[in-house]
């Protein structure tokens, strides 16, 4: 049994009075210490994804349908109090926007405490030490100094490692990671994937994370899943995924998208034309009109299904691309 199962999940936002499906029918799993990483152009609902995993949509969206199985259990059917004693132990989450996690006005060491606190009941000595232990772990060598300051007070760097420490304090078994290093320079990108890379095998954790970095792909994942206006339109293992591509949309972006691994020889392309407005209302493959191997056929509904094991691919053009 797969650690985590999204299985058919529909989201949907309140606009104007109308339902927006912005995750349609998505379905992908994350085994026990694999790191599945998931890509897609902005908008195609990472996030959102990522957000309805831990319970945390918001107002005006809501899980229409699906099911979040996560050791067997089904999150999305779980009362609040439960799912408290699942977020932030067994599942952790790294966000993008960490300024918006950290509290401006508790120097990082309360936070912490407070965090160790909740979640272990440690006494004050044991709360510092384990404190400590942590943020050394991240690559803050300097903890001790780190723990007296203030969030605006340390880098962009150096407060994701505070938020990726915080997020392992109960040495959760999967930790979702938004796009954790897209605010910050290369080199510390690098730094900050390497880091999780070591934290995956010291801690046997299994990684979600998601992206749009392809080069992130590559480096960081085991299998991938693509996103595409709302729908999972491609999965499979990272090494299939660039030798044997089969959706169009992920050959467009394994040429397109700029890599914080890139060398000066890859040469970037664009993909034409933009994401469809209103895609919820196309039958028909939403890559459709960008499409340059398209037919009219296209415009039909088109099934998510296997092309070899553990490959699926929402296209009907089979061995169409150039490889
Ligand atoms: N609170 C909201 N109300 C209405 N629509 C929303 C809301 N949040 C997200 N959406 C819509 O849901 C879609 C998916 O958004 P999401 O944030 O998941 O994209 P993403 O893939 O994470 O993009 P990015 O790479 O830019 O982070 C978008 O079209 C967005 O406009
Ligand atoms: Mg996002």
């Amino acid at each position: 049994m797969p650690l985590l199962q999204v299985k058919d999940l529909e989201v949907v936002f309140e606009q104007e009075h109308k339902e927006l499906m912005v995750v349609d029918k998505v379905n992908f799993h994350v085994d026990e210490g694999e790191i599945l990483c998931i890509v897609g152009e902005s908008g195609c609902g990472k996030s959102v994804t990522a957000l309805s995993i831990m319970g945390l949509l918001g107002q005006q969206g809501h899980v229409r349908s699906g099911e979040v199985l996560f050791d067997g259990k089904d999150l999305l059917k779980l009362k609040e109090k439960e799912l408290d004693g699942i977020r932030g132990n067994e599942i952790a989450m790294v966000f993008q926007d960490v300024m918006n996690c950290l509290n401006p006005s508790f120097t990082i060491g309360n936070q912490m405490a407070e965090s160790i606190r909740i979640h272990l009941g440690y006494d004050k000595k044991k709360t510092k030490e384990y404190a400590i232990q942590l943020l050394e772990k991240v690559g803050l060598p300097d903890a001790k100094v780190v723990m007296k300051k203030y969030p605006h007070m340390l880098s962009g760097g150096m407060r994701q490692r505070v938020m990726i420490a915080m997020a392992l304090i109960c040495r959760p078994k999967l930790l979702i990671a938004d796009e954790p290093t897209t605010a910050l320079d290369v080199t510390i990108q690098l730094q900050i994937m390497k880091l999780l890379l070591e934290l995956r095998e010291e801690y046997h954790m299994s990684i979600l994370l998601i992206t749009h970095d392809i080069g992130v792909v590559a480096e960081m994942a085991d299998r991938v899943v693509v996103m595409y206006a709302g729908q999972c339109i491609e999965e499979t293992g990272v090494h299939s995924l660039f030798e044997k591509t089969a959706h169009p949309y992920t050959e467009a972006l394994l040429r397109s998208v700029p890599s914080i691994y890139d060398n000066e020889e890859r040469k970037l392309e664009s993909i034409q034309g933009s994401v469809p407005e209103n895609y919820q209302e196309l039958e028909g493959c939403r890559f459709a009109k960008r499409c340059s191997y398209a037919t009219k056929e296209c415009y039909a509904k088109q099934k998510y299904h296997e092309i070899e094991p553990g490959h699926l691919v929402r296209c009907r053009l089979e061995g169409v691309l150039k490889r």
